[in-house]
């Protein structure tokens, strides 16, 4: 099919790399001038693993094209998605740029169109969108809504292999088409009105949040009574009708997605009059573990982290991404340095990222070479390579042998045996 991708930022980058693999031809549209030039060169504004090679191999082939012009891509399309950014601010939605971008494509639509709307938007807006449209254009055109569930850093896979595809529609004739669209992607179907399509993208981005608060919250119990949150969420997942996934307690959720559509979640409810405690109490519990983590760091500093030298490993929000946005290591250095603790900080890909945000901080690429001398290591975020390194050459290096672990990674044992001091979360 011919299909044209409005908005080359993460979810129109990945939808648009998806769909060309899988046979289609592709247009993307991007209307900033900088990003437009980068991606005709095959440069990705962020890391993001095979994204770069499947969007290289794609344009190669001529399967995908970028382009600033509206009319150019979708004048051959038969399906446009919206992929524009739907920011927050203090949980109420900013809707300017699908707006910008749906008036957009109705004053070029020269052909009956089906319009996706991938960006996360508040439930039953299509009408709304729909209206607005039909005042820049004569031309026939359905509204759908797909709603996007990757991961970063597990987008390809996500894309490729997701749990289901929600389609969000008021025909059955948009149904049949955006399920042919979606033929050679595998997991379960689900058809519904694209208000119902809408909340389950909300929905699901409260649910799994408030899984890991739970689990946050339970660890606590475990450092008071002495069990280990690990098994213990272990026992719990086992159980079917609670699944094993989304339990990992730790530092909490950070990410673009969770806190922002929680956010939004609530600013939805409260104007429809609803007062969603739980969700609440998810989004309070979640900050609160970023407090006891850095109070556990200053215990285990002797009770004060004044003038210390503490080296973070991992800035990104979690492994396997360069975003930093909410990540608990901007918290958790912010609240050691209003403490008076001198921070180093590491990070394979999200340093330049952080650089921008993060004040008086010392970065390194090398995880040892920023542990000379230094009062304590702390994990906030589990990168693979910090997983596996070399405690025997770290107790050379450190000057006082501590581990604070913030995802439960390391082994108690061992570390103890080696002579370091260490403690993770509900262990
Ligand atoms: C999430 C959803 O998973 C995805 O479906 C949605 O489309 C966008 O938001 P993402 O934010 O990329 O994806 O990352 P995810 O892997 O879900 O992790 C989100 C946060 O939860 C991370 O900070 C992670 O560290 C944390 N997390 C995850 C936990 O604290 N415990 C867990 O068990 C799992």
């Amino acid at each position: 099919m011919n299909l044209t991708i409005i908005g080359a930022g993460y979810v129109g980058l990945v939808t648009a790399a998806v769909f060309a693999k899988l046979g289609n031809e592709v247009w993307v549209v991007e209307i900033d001038n900088d990003k437009l030039k980068k991606l005709s060169c095959g440069e990705i504004p962020f890391y993001e693993p095979g994204l770069g090679e499947l969007i290289t191999k794609n344009t190669s082939a001529g399967k995908l094209r970028f382009t600033k012009s509206y009319k150019e891509a979708i004048l051959g399309s038969e399906i446009i998605f919206v992929c524009v950014g739907t920011p927050s601010k203090n949980g109420k939605v900013d809707l300017s740029y699908v707006y910008s971008a749906t008036k957009s494509v109705a004053e070029n639509l020269k052909n009956p169109a089906t319009i996706v709307i991938k960006s996360t938007v508040p439930p039953g807006i299509n009408s709304k969108i729909e209206k607005w449209m039909k005042r820049f254009t004569k031309v026939s055109f359905d509204l759908a809504s797909v709603p996007e569930f990757l991961r970063e850093g597990k987008a390809l896979e996500d894309s490729l292999h997701p749990y289901r595809v929600v389609i969000g529609v008021e025909k059955k004739s948009v149904a049949k088409k955006l399920l042919q669209l979606h033929k050679k992607i595998p997991g379960k179907r689900l058809v519904c009105n694209s208000a119902s399509a809408q909340m389950i993208k909300y929905a699901s981005n409260a649910y799994l949040p408030t899984k890991i608060s739970f689990a946050n919250s339970i660890s606590i119990l475990c450092d008071k009574f002495g069990a280990k949150v690990e098994d213990v969420m272990k026992g719990v997942g086992m159980d079917k009708r609670i699944g094993p996934d989304f339990l990992a307690a730790g530092l909490g959720y950070g990410g673009s997605c969770f806190p922002k559509d929680i956010s939004a979640l609530l600013h939805l409810s409260k104007k429809a009059g609803y007062n969603f405690s739980i969700l609440k109490a998810v989004e309070k519990t979640n900050r609160k573990q970023v407090d006891y983590f850095v109070k556990k760091v200053v215990r285990l500093c002797g009770g004060s982290v004044k003038d210390k030298i503490l080296v973070v490993l991992g800035l990104s929000f979690k492994p396997d991404t360069s975003d930093i946005r909410n990540a608990r290591s901007l918290l958790v250095i912010e609240e050691l340095q209003e403490k008076g603790a001198k921070i180093r900080a590491c990070d394979p890909v999200a340093i330049s990222e952080a650089q921008k945000v993060i004040k008086e901080v010392k970065f390194f690429g090398d995880p040892y070479e920023a542990m000379k001398g230094v009062g304590a290591l702390i994990l906030v975020t589990e990168w693979e390579q910090y997983k596996n390194l070399d405690f025997v050459k770290i107790k050379k290096l450190l000057k006082s042998p501590i581990v604070i672990d913030g995802w439960n990674v390391y082994n108690r044992k061992r570390l103890e045996k080696l002579g370091f001091v260490y403690e993770g979360i509900g262990k």
